[in-house]
């Protein structure tokens, strides 16, 4: 197994290209499912998440070809088999985002419970409300989630939070229904904005995405599509990050900054320099570190897949921040790996009270989840002597050669085989 090996305390300097967005990417590639024709998509990160849904394509019965930053998919020239088996969900949940596609196109589904997972327990109840909604009749047998329904009929739904997956789920489906639905407390994510773009270019009348309130007119049919993803707005905020913790001068190729305003706000506040350079964005630190609070909400808050490498940031502020978490209930798994390099911080239910220190100090540490894989990164660079980072697979879930991209601004990192008998 790999494991990631930092030399801390360089700081960075050069230019740093931003990938498409993995969240972006999985809905759209989902959204195939709608249509029988053959489909591009271009901008697609090189992700095991990617990987895995083009696996769940494949088993479906679809034609794809993964070429990052190329994907293909085929037309339909067998029967699609409408199951997400137990296996490919386990290893990503976004995968539950073939239930609205299968169960509009093909008249039934069977989408394994994806459970829990490391952040928290992330039920897909509104998913589920909203389908039946649409008309669909669902069960659950044996952890798996049974749909069916002749043709789905256009209705209005309600959320009751804003959830990401459940309205890009609904937008779908309700894409292929028949008549007009209107969605309703929907998520505002960018990605839904993106996923809206992709369905009117397949012939859907998708409008308000992006926004809380989404209407559409379902179609009897739908086109292929081509499109190139926009940027990863999370991926380019770590490296805002990184080169916040460490200090230097970094341009971020196409950072897309009105998706991450939230996030610029405070890193400014944190004493970060952030310009627009035309489509690009230069990230500049000087000073040392200010603290600054953090409160996560739904878009356009500051983004919960954002807040574990805000802590990193703060663990090297000069004085006290608190970081409130409330999306997920299980998202501070990094504070006792930051811990370990010296950081203090104390966890009070969803908060984290962070004091800020002069400086961390490398040690083994180890990745639980996607971001918090990434705040330990950024932990590493900016601690004294050296960090191993174990487990890197939760890091290659979302990040496309984090470490070669962090070398090349000057970071002492590498890719290593971890020989410890850790697994
Ligand atoms: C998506 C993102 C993930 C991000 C999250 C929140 C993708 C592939 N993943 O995940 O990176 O961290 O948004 O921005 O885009 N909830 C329910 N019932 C439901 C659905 C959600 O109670 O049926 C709750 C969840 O437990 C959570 C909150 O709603 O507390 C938001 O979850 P949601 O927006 O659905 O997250 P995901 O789509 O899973």
């Amino acid at each position: 197994m790999d494991a990631i090996r930092i030399r801390g305390c360089r700081q960075l300097f050069g230019t740093i290209r931003v990938g498409g967005a993995k969240n972006a990417a999985l809905p759209i590639l989902c959204a195939t499912l709608l249509s029988d024709g053959a489909s591009r998509l271009r901008n697609v990160p090189g992700l095991r998440d990617i990987e895995t849904t083009a696996a769940l394509l494949r088993f479906l019965g679809r034609d794809i070809s993964v070429d990052t930053p190329e994907v293909l998919v085929g037309q339909t020239t067998q029967a699609v088999r409408p199951e997400a088996p137990y296996e490919l969900v386990r290893q990503m949940r976004a995968s539950v985002l073939v239930l609205g596609p299968l169960l509009a196109r093909y008249g039934r589904a069977k989408v394994s419970l994806p459970g829990g997972c490391a952040i928290g327990a992330r039920p897909v109840d509104q998913h589920l409300k909203g389908l039946e909604a649409l008309g669909a009749s669902i069960s659950v047998e044996h952890g798996y989630i049974v749909a069916q329904a002749n043709r789905l009929k256009g209705a209005e739904v309600v959320f009751d939070m804003p959830t990401v997956g459940g309205t890009e789920n609904l937008l779908m489906a309700a894409a292929l229904a028949k008549g007009r639905t209107t969605l309703v407390n929907c998520a505002r994510e960018p990605e839904i904005e993106e996923l809206g773009r992709v369905l009117n270019k397949m012939g859907a009348r998708v409008e308000g995405a992006g926004t809380a309130i989404i209407h559409i007119e379902g179609k009897d049919e739908l086109d292929p599509f081509d499109h190139a993803i926009i940027a990863d707005r999370i991926e380019a905020g770590t490296f805002m990050a990184a080169v916040g913790a460490t200090g230097g001068n970094v341009l971020l190729e196409h950072a897309p900054l009105d998706d991450l305003e939230p996030v610029v706000a405070k890193f400014r506040q944190a004493g970060l320099t952030i310009e627009r350079e035309g489509e690009h964005a230069r990230i500049v630190r000087a000073d040392r570190l200010k603290p600054v609070d953090v409160t996560t909400a739904p878009h356009p808050g500051f983004p919960t897949d954002m807040q574990a490498q805000f802590m990193a940031l703060m663990t090297v502020a000069s004085g006290r921040s608190v970081l409130s978490e409330t999306i997920f209930e299980n998202r501070f798994m990094h504070v006792p790996e930051m811990q370990r390099m010296g950081a203090r911080i104390e966890i009070r239910n969803n908060v984290a009270i962070v004091e800020g220190v002069k400086q961390l100090s490398g040690a083994s540490v180890m990745a639980t989840d996607l971001r918090a894989s990434a705040s330990l990164v950024i932990s590493g660079l900016v601690a004294e002597g050296e960090t191993v980072v174990r487990r890197v697979y939760h890091l290659d879930r979302g990040y496309e050669h984090i470490e070669t991209k962090l070398a090349d601004v000057g970071a002492d990192i590498a890719r290593i085989r971890d020989e410890s008998s850790i697994p």
